[in-house]
């Protein structure tokens, strides 16, 4: 196992916030064997750090970005069982799974962050999620100090959640892989609006297409560098609440979810606040798509915060709503540690 020790180990290069901060170790397991000994001394479990924000020097760290590999469990004439390393890249995994002709996860194009992550944060995109493709995933459990199969049925999956980001299993169960099921048949997925503005309806039955097309609809709105996307959700309001919501701002579009809440857009209540590229020295509002902080090349982790808690205060005093944030904030070690 590579551990990076001995004082300060830069994290700029480990979280795609791309700040100046460090940590006193990062350990990075390059198989399952080596983790148990790595949880037991890390108090943080990251993937790629693609949806972090580091509020300063961090205690020790476990990386699994280089946990690699995959198998193939099984297969029949519509689908595919695959067990992928938790530390494999995602967009990596999806091009992979597409050139194998195994297809559903196509609008997840250009993720960024590992196969881990993606099912503890339930990443979803362009009318899909990942939740639906997943059998379950095998895993470390620091406490128990075991090794676990969780089922699908147990993960709890919903909008950006699941059970692993309960305080009982956050940095305590570590994702080593995770079982996905894939279909053999393309069924497109076209309904998201800015799918089918852009889509050109000739060439739909191509994965490839849906592929490149997603992947340029993300990469026009989303900066390529300095930031984790999204750094809010989209709120899930009840109702009576989108009542309310509506006599300040009756234009605001809603989706309905299964479970009889609305989401609305969490961009569109900060667009309208007038915080669109609205900065904090180097910390912005990113002019293209205001959902997601920026760090510009100078911005500190207090830039980045304070700028999260001032957007969070316009919204909630503009039109009642509170943003929770969708990236992981992590507080600085205490000093000495
Ligand atoms: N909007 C504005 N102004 C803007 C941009 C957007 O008002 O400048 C409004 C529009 O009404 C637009 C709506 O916001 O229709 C939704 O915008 P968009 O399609 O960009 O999606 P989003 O809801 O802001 C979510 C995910 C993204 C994902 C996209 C596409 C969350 C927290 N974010 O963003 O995920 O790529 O949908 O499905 O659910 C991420 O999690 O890091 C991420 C980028």
């Amino acid at each position: 196992m590579s551990v990076s020790s001995f004082g300060s180990v830069p994290l700029q290069k480990i979280h795609s916030f791309a700040l100046s901060v460090f940590t006193t170790a990062l350990y990075l397991p390059k198989q399952e064997s080596e983790v148990p000994e790595a949880a037991e001394k890390a108090t943080y479990f990251i993937g790629e750090g693609s949806n972090l924000l580091p509020l300063g020097d961090l205690s020790p760290l476990l990386s699994t970005r280089y946990l690699k590999g995959y198998s193939l469990i099984r297969e029949d004439a519509e689908y595919v069982e695959t067990e992928v390393a938790a530390g494999e890249n995602w967009d990596a995994w999806v091009r992979y799974a597409l050139s194998q002709g195994w297809y559903g996860i196509e609008n997840l194009a250009a993720i960024p962050g590992s196969v881990g992550a993606a099912v503890v944060q339930n990443i979803g995109a362009y009318g899909v999620e990942i939740a639906p493709f997943v059998v379950g995933v095998y895993g470390w459990h620091k406490s128990l100090k075991n090794w676990q199969w969780i089922p699908a049925e147990h993960c709890q999956f919903a909008y950006r959640h699941s059970i692993f980001h309960e305080p009982a299993w956050r940095d305590r169960f570590l994702i080593t892989r995770v079982r996905l099921r894939l279909r053999k048949y393309f069924a497109p997925v076209t309904d998201y609006s800015d799918v089918r503005a852009k889509m050109n309806p000739k060439f739909i039955h191509d994965p490839w297409y849906i592929y490149q097309l997603i992947r340029s609809i993300r990469t026009n709105k989303l900066p390529i560098r300095g930031s984790a996307g999204s750094f809010f959700k989209n709120p899930l309001l009840t109702p009576s609440q989108l009542n309310q919501l509506r006599e300040k701002a009756p234009n605001i579009p809603a989706y309905e979810t299964p479970e009889g809440l609305y989401k609305v857009p969490a961009a569109w209540l900060i667009d309208q606040a007038g915080l669109k590229g609205y900065k904090r020295n180097g910390a912005q509002v990113y002019p293209r798509q205001p959902l997601v902080l920026v760090n510009t090349g100078t911005a500190t982790p207090e830039d980045i915060y304070q700028l999260a808690l001032h957007v969070q205060s316009v919204v909630r005093e503009k039109w009642g709503v509170l943003l929770e944030p969708e990236v992981r904030i992590l507080p600085p070690a205490a000093t000495g540690e």
